[in-house]
């Protein structure tokens, strides 16, 4: 038997049915009329900012990354209540600008930026993380071209990581961003050539359950932004310090306190160099902010046996939720928190694999976990499932129906 990640505290002391913002599954299953589907439930959304403003320093500004979860309805809960968003294409781009967002307060990082997509920035007035030289003159001479001042930001590849980081995105040689010692030299021919220079973004990392690295790397990112300034000789608008929060996905994972960064940054922000004295600083977040708002429901089709071991058949799996299946980023797959959702908190009473409808041996959403006993027609619960989910999956593999996404915010349900 096998450990199950811890199911997030939102619904962790649940019995019998599990409920989604207060809607039984059974009765989302209903209303979405199949299965599987994702349920996010806002109201755990709203938590999450509420916790993050009232740890991080008030001056600190929350963006929201897109990539996380691009639900046009989860976008749009976001806009009312971050201070920004992030973006990393040009689809996002349209789906913030149909949400309603404030694009002054938009960012678009990411490598590899096509020109129609810094074309729509810059008529947008997003702000373009520039991720290196080259990327830089294109966005020069499309400004030009549109008769735009545009908004540049330089994100920097820092020469220090954010350490314990699942995704380490500064540090070494990397696709993102602009090596930290040529920045300055890039900011000054952007000035020399009148473009609105915002200030940096340093991005060294995500998913970290380590308080202490978080901090030292915002740390390390406030002094790196007054150094670089004092090389430019101008104070920078911004300076955007990542994000890096991480969620619990596995049993070996625990919950990441927020509140010894806050501290930290605090002091960070209070002990800065006098050239960021009017510098905004914010962070970027995703999955911390919506990863636990999110579980996705399969049914179990078919129960049998193979030498011994139980196997639960479901109708979802790593082609809506590759994550869960092990195959999106993790070296060995470990399990998410998983539970059958019709009874929560039941006894276990055998041990069972989840595996999906996929013809891979891959394609499992829990190993050999301990379950109460569960048969053709309940349904499974794979929780953390927020961020990453649906759009992080390969959904056309082997031609499989979609999964349906089911919104859930103050008891109104909406598909
Ligand atoms: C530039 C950038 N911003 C934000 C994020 C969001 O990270 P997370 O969802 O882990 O907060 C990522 C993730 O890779 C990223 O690369």
């Amino acid at each position: 038997m096998k450990p199950v990640g811890p199911i997030p505290p939102f619904f962790a002391d649940q019995q019998g049915e599990l409920a989604i913002g207060g809607i039984p599954v059974g009765e989302l299953a209903e209303k979405a009329g199949r299965t599987p589907f994702y349920a996010y439930d806002l109201g755990i959304a709203s938590a999450q900012v509420e916790a993050f403003r009232a740890a991080m320093p008030k001056a600190i500004e929350l963006h929201y990354a897109v990539k996380a979860n691009p639900h046009p309805a989860v976008i749009k809960h976001f806009v009312g209540l971050t201070d920004g968003l992030d973006l990393a294409s040009g689809g996002e781009l349209e789906k913030v600008v149909a949400a309603g967002a404030e694009c002054a307060e938009v960012s678009f990082a990411g490598p590899g930026k096509r020109e129609p997509e810094i074309e729509a920035a810059i008529a947008h007035g997003v702000t373009l993380n520039l991720e290196s030289e080259t990327e830089a003159q294109r966005a020069l001479a499309i400004a030009e071209r549109l008769g735009k001042s545009p908004r540049l930001a330089v994100r920097v590849n820092p020469d220090f990581e954010l350490k314990g980081s699942g995704m380490r995105m500064g540090g070494g040689a990397k696709p993102f961003g602009v090596d930290q010692a040529r920045v300055p030299a890039l900011v000054r021919s952007l000035l020399d050539a009148g473009a609105d220079w915002r200030g940096f973004h340093i991005y060294s990392g995500s998913q970290s359950l380590d308080p202490q690295a978080i901090a030292e790397s915002q740390a390390a990112s406030i002094a790196l932004a007054a150094q670089l300034a004092k090389e430019i000789g101008r104070p920078p608008e911004t300076v955007n310090l990542g994000g890096g929060f991480g969620i619990p996905y596995t049993a070996a994972d625990s919950r990441l306190d927020i509140a010894p960064i806050g501290e930290a940054l605090d002091a960070a922000l209070a002990a800065r160099d006098d050239v960021l004295t009017s510098t905004r600083f914010m962070l970027e977040l995703g999955r911390w902010l919506i990863g636990e708002a999110g579980v996705y429901v399969a049914r179990i089709l078919d129960r049998k046996e193979s030498q011994g071991e139980l196997f639960l058949i479901a109708d979802g799996g790593m082609h809506h939720h590759l994550a869960a299946s092990g195959n999106f980023g993790m070296v060995m797959k470990r399990n998410y928190p998983v539970a059958i959702a019709s009874r929560m908190g039941a006894e276990a009473t055998e041990t069972a694999t989840i595996a999906g409808p996929l013809c891979t041996p891959l394609d499992r959403l829990a190993d050999n976990i301990a379950v109460p006993k569960a048969g053709i027609g309940d349904l499974v619960a794979v929780f953390a499932s927020g961020a990453y989910g649906l759009t992080a999956s390969p959904v056309n593999f082997l031609g499989h129906p979609g999964a349906a996404e089911i919104v859930v915010n103050d008891g109104k349900v909406t598909i």
